[in-house]
C-alpha cells in the first residue's frame, strides 16, 4: 500500500489524558493546553493513517451523527474518522427525527446516546438555536448515563452550530501549522466576508476562526461590509485571546485593507444577522424563503467583495483558504481557486483527524502510549 510520510509528533501523555470525558462544543471551552494536546493527537492519527497503520480502538461501537443541515465534507469526515477508529458510523438527517414533533433536545440526546458510543450534531442555519440544541443534547446523554450508573463515555462533537464550527477551525489551524512549519505566530491572517449569491451562510466558520487563530499569536484582521457583524461575544473573545497570546485582532470595513500584506486570506460569505435572526420565528417554508431572498438581495450590494487575482497581488504571496464549498466566480475567482485547489483539499482533510482526536481522546485511557505503540510497531 502507498504511504504518505508524516512526522509523528511528540505526545504529552498527561495533557492527552486530561481530555478524557470531554465533549467539544466550542474550541473556546478548551484551554490552550487542551488544544495543543488535541492537535498532537490529531497529528499522530494523520501520521499513522499516512503510514497505513490501522487504529481500531473502539470495535463494534456506534458513532451517531445527526445533520439538520447540508454537508459534504463533515459527513464524510465523520464516516472516515469513526470507521478508522473501528466504529460503525451512522449519519441521520435531523429532519427525520421526532424533534419537529416536539421531542426536546435533551430527550433526543438521552434516546440516541443510550445506544451510541460517540455523537456528532450539525445544527447551524438558525441563529440562536444550534448551540443550545447541541448543549441540551449533550446534557441529555450525560444525565442519562449518570442516572443509569453507566460508565461509558459518549462524547459530543459539534459538527457546526450557529456559533462555532470547531472541527473546521481546528482543521484550519492544523493545516496552517503544517504550511508554516509548525507555528502561526506573527502571521498576518485576513478573515474576510465575501459575496455569495447562493444562500445566507452561517456565521460560525468566521467566528470559529477569529476566536481560535488569535490564541496562537497570529495577527488576525476581520473584514466585512456594514450590516454583516459577527456576534459581539466572538469579537470580545478574539480581542481577549489576541492580548493573551501576543498576537493582535482588528476589524476593517474593506477587503483590500485586510488583504494588504497578508500571509493568509480566508474570504468567505456569511449572512446579514438582522435578517437571519428572523429564521428563529419563521412560520413555515414561505417565510423562510422570504428571509433567504432578502438576505441574498442584501449580499448583492457587495458583489465586489471577491477574492481575485488583483487582491491576491496585494498580499504577501498569501495562502488562500476556504472551508468549502466556495461560490466560485462570486466569493473567489476561478483562477484563484484553481491555483489553491490542492491546498484547500489538504485543509479539508485534517477535519477527519481532528474528529479522530476528539473521539479517541475523550474515550481512551492511556491514549498517548497506545498511539506511540502503534507508531513504533508499524
Ligand atoms: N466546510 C464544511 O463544513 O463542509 P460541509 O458543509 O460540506 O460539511
Amino acid at each position: 500500500m502507498a504511504h504518505i510520510d508524516r512526522t509523528f509528533p511528540s505526545l504529552d501523555h498527561d495533557a492527552i489524558q486530561a481530555l478524557r470525558g470531554r465533549s467539544m462544543l466550542s474550541t473556546n471551552d478548551y484551554s490552550r493546553a487542551n488544544l495543543d494536546a488535541l492537535s498532537a493527537v490529531a497529528n499522530a492519527f494523520t501520521a499513522l493513517d499516512g503510514a497505513a497503520v490501522k487504529t481500531p480502538l473502539f470495535p463494534q461501537e456506534l458513532a451517531w451523527a445527526l445533520f439538520f443541515d447540508k454537508s459534504t465534507r463533515t459527513k464524510s469526515a465523520w464516516a472516515g474518522a469513526s470507521s478508522r477508529l473501528g466504529m460503525q458510523p451512522v449519519i441521520v438527517d435531523g429532519g427525520t427525527t421526532q424533534v419537529s414533533h416536539g421531542e426536546t433536545a435533551e430527550e433526543t440526546g438521552a434516546m440516541i446516546g443510550m445506544n451510541s458510543h460517540a455523537m456528532g450534531i450539525r445544527h447551524c442555519k438558525i441563529l440562536g438555536q444550534g448551540r443550545p440544541f447541541i448543549a441540551d443534547n449533550t446534557k441529555g446523554i450525560d444525565d442519562y448515563l449518570a442516572a443509569m450508573g453507566d460508565p461509558r463515555t459518549v462524547p459530543m462533537v459539534n459538527l457546526q452550530c450557529d456559533w462555532d464550527h470547531p472541527t473546521q477551525s481546528m482543521a484550519d489551524l492544523l493545516w496552517l501549522q503544517e504550511y508554516f512549519g509548525g507555528s502561526i505566530r506573527n502571521k498576518k491572517i485576513a478573515v474576510s466576508w465575501a459575496y455569495s449569491p447562493s444562500y445566507a451562510k452561517p456565521l460560525s466558520v468566521s467566528q470559529g476562526l477569529i476566536t481560535l487563530l488569535t490564541r496562537f499569536g497570529a495577527h488576525v484582521t476581520l473584514a466585512h461590509p456594514e450590516g454583516y457583524p459577527l456576534y459581539e461575544e466572538a469579537m470580545d473573545l478574539a480581542e481577549k485571546h489576541s492580548v493573551e497570546s501576543g498576537g493582535s485582532f482588528r476589524y476593517v470595513d474593506n477587503m483590500d485593507a485586510a488583504f494588504e500584506g497578508a500571509d493568509v486570506v480566508y474570504p468567505k460569505s456569511w449572512g446579514p444577522v438582522d435578517l437571519m435572526v428572523g429564521r428563529q420565528d419563521a412560520k413555515g417554508e414561505a417565510e423562510m424563503d422570504d428571509i433567504e431572498r432578502r438576505a441574498v438581495e442584501r449580499n448583492a450590494r457587495f458583489r465586489d467583495w471577491i477574492c481575485d487575482e488583483r487582491r491576491m497581488g496585494i498580499t504577501n504571496d498569501a495562502l488562500y483558504m476556504h472551508c468549502l464549498p466556495a461560490d466560485i466566480g462570486d466569493e473567489v475567482t476561478h483562477g484563484v481557486m484553481d491555483k489553491f485547489r490542492v491546498e484547500c483539499a489538504r485543509e479539508a482533510n485534517y477535519k477527519m483527524y481532528v474528529m479522530m482526536g476528539l473521539i479517541a481522546s475523550a474515550k481512551q485511557d492511556g491514549l498517548g502510549e497506545i498511539l506511540e505503540k502503534y507508531w513504533n510497531d508499524r
